[in-house]
């Protein structure tokens, strides 16, 4: 049997697509090639034709890639005389290991071993630099967003939201930038010695962002660490790359040459040449611990190789007796299934005490029984095809080995899909010999443990290989006082009554085990792409008078004490 919400989707994109002009005599069909899909719309809104998308950015040129390519497909899909149809948007370079290494000159060459015009120019200069290219990056809003929905399929409102909480943590990064230096422009007097202690560039640095956050992850790296004077080689993520193309004018525009160098291709092709030669100080990535742990062992000298990483997850909501089901449920649910379960934060597994479990799982199907399917434009939709088309053979295995386990599909339709598109499955009870006991689906799926004593909640925390956030549900401060003061020690973020997540964004997103390595804030970001660093004399009035000297004739952009308004 199809589910309601399967049939939705199919129903509303059959329902989307025509061809609008008058030339139906033609073959063109949604997936022929550009020229001939210029007639086709979904919704009012034209199948994009992106031919931008050869585009990239070494050492302050825009450049136009001729060489391998690959034809990017949008996530979404129709229903179109009978058969499924999946427009791709347009091609994207396949750049080579000679252009990557290219880009890594280009960033080189701006660092100039540190006497490079970005990394000694003032931070006030940084900050003009990066206010112009944040006015240059709303104008391009409308099309970023756009470009979302069809890559990826994340709604429309959640576009506009992963937009829009970018250029916040661009602006809210430079008021914090401000503060830190109007900290910094002192001087200390201890123990005989004089110093003036700021924070400095490590040197080029390589950002990766992740697939479901494909502007904002990639820009929550990027931004501080340029802001904090390093030369940046960021590399687009797998999915959702021709929505960045369109900033390339405003990095190429508000920035030095090399300051911003921008770069796509397999990752497995561009990157070890780029870590192997040894030329990048600090990598910011944020994908999986697989990948984190393949990219370190390319440094020649790990020791020097400093990494911000952003790992993997498997978040527990743990329902307790006397949880509040009003509370508990539509948190669960858009913990566990906010962009389709597609997020590093979401809820992976729930543990529900026994005496709870037959009222949370009826719920939960009830609520799962009301979200919209369909396309990521339609309105109040929440439900939509997943952005890696092969993901959902993923998802049916943990289904299919949990039900082979004993384990049951508790929802109607709950698993039942069609192309990239699956309607989400409560699976329970999930038991330890089950992989969706341990793993991380990113994807449509809640697997529900019960348990009787919270001893077994607490086990489980503790032998779980990831460490980012738990939520609990319940209201007996004598039950959650102790199980607060024990997960603090597991992960980095006790969410009470509440879903997991990582903002606000001036809160400390981090994770303890393989889930993370170092912290990322509006705040901490800055500091961890940069590195305390002072210029320090013997208080001697000799010295003092140097150092006068030196202020009053700002020869210096690093010894200064300018007060940052
Ligand atoms: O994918 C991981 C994101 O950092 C999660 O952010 O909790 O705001 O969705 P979010």
């Amino acid at each position: 049997m199809v589910s309601r919400n399967l049939m939705g989707y199919i129903r509303e994109s059959a329902e989307s697509l025509v061809q609008t002009e008058n030339d139906m005599s033609s073959n063109a069909s949604p997936i022929a090639s550009h020229a001939d899909r210029r007639n086709w719309q979904s919704d009012g809104r034209p199948i994009p034709k992106i031919e931008d998308g050869l585009r990239y950015l070494i050492g302050g040129e825009i450049r136009e890639w001729s060489g391998d390519q690959q034809d990017v497909k949008s996530c979404l899909f129709f229903d179109w005389n009978g058969g499924i149809v999946r427009p791709s948007l347009g091609p994207a370079p396949l750049l080579d290991e000679s252009e990557a290494l290219q880009a890594l000159e280009a960033a080189q060459a701006a660092w100039d071993h540190g006497k490079g015009k970005w990394p000694t120019m003032t931070v006030a200069e940084r900050i003009h630099a990066v206010e112009e290219f944040t006015a240059r990056m709303k104008a391009v809003r409308e099309t970023v967003v756009e470009r979302m929905m069809w890559e990826i399929g994340k709604t429309q409102a959640d576009s506009y939201k992963e937009f829009d909480r970018t250029v916040q943590y661009i602006e809210d990064s430079v008021q914090a930038l401000k503060v830190l230096d109007r900290n910094n422009s002192g001087f200390s007097i201890e123990n005989g010695f004089l110093a003036q202690v700021r924070r400095s560039p490590f040197g080029p640095t390589l950002c990766m962002g992740p697939y479901n956050y494909p502007l904002n992850e990639t820009f929550t790296t990027l931004l501080p660490a340029i802001l904090m004077g390093n030369p940046v080689i960021s590399k687009l993520p797998r999915f959702g790359q021709l929505l960045n193309n369109p900033l390339l004018e405003a990095f190429r525009d508000s920035f030095p040459p090399g300051v911003v160098n921008i770069i796509n291709g397999r990752g497995g092709t561009i990157i070890p040449p780029i870590i192997q030669s040894g030329g990048i100080e600090l990598l910011a990535f944020i994908g999986s611990s697989k990948t984190a742990d393949k990219l370190k062992q390319y440094h020649p000298q790990p020791h020097r190789f400093k990494c911000v990483l952003s790992l993997d997850a498997k978040n527990l909501a743990v329902v307790l007796p006397d949880a509040d089901m009003k509370v508990a449920v539509p948190q669960i649910i858009a913990g566990a299934l906010g962009f389709n379960g597609q997020r590093c934060t979401a809820l992976k597994i729930i543990y529900v005490h026994k005496s709870r479990r037959e009222e949370l799982i009826t719920l939960l199907g009830e609520a799962i029984s009301k979200m919209k399917a369909g396309l990521p434009w339609a309105p109040g939709v929440q439900l939509t095809p997943v952005a890696d088309i092969e993901a959902v053979n993923w998802f049916r295995s943990l289904i299919d080995e949990a039900e082979e386990m004993g384990a049951k599909v508790m929802n109607e339709g709950g698993g039942e899909f069609v192309e990239n598109f699956m309607h989400p499955a409560i699976v329970f009870p999930v038991t330890k010999e089950m992989r969706l006991f341990t793993v991380e689906q990113f994807g449509p799926i809640i697997p529900i443990a019960e348990y009787e004593d919270v001893s077994e909640v607490m086990e489980y925390a503790v032998e779980s290989e990831f460490g980012q956030q738990v939520s609990l549900f319940g209201n007996d401060p004598l039950v959650l006082g102790p199980m607060i003061d024990a997960l603090v020690n597991q992960v980095s973020r006790v969410n009470l009554n509440t879903q997991c997540q990582r903002g606000p964004d001036s809160f400390p997103f981090t994770g303890r085990k393989a889930s993370a390595e170092g912290t990322l804030s509006v705040a901490d970001a800055l500091k961890r792409f940069s590195i305390r660093t002072l210029v320090a004399t013997d208080y001697s009035e000799q010295n003092r008078e140097l150092v006068n000297e030196i202020l009053k004739s700002r020869s210096s952009n690093f010894l200064r004490t300018d007060f940052m308004f």
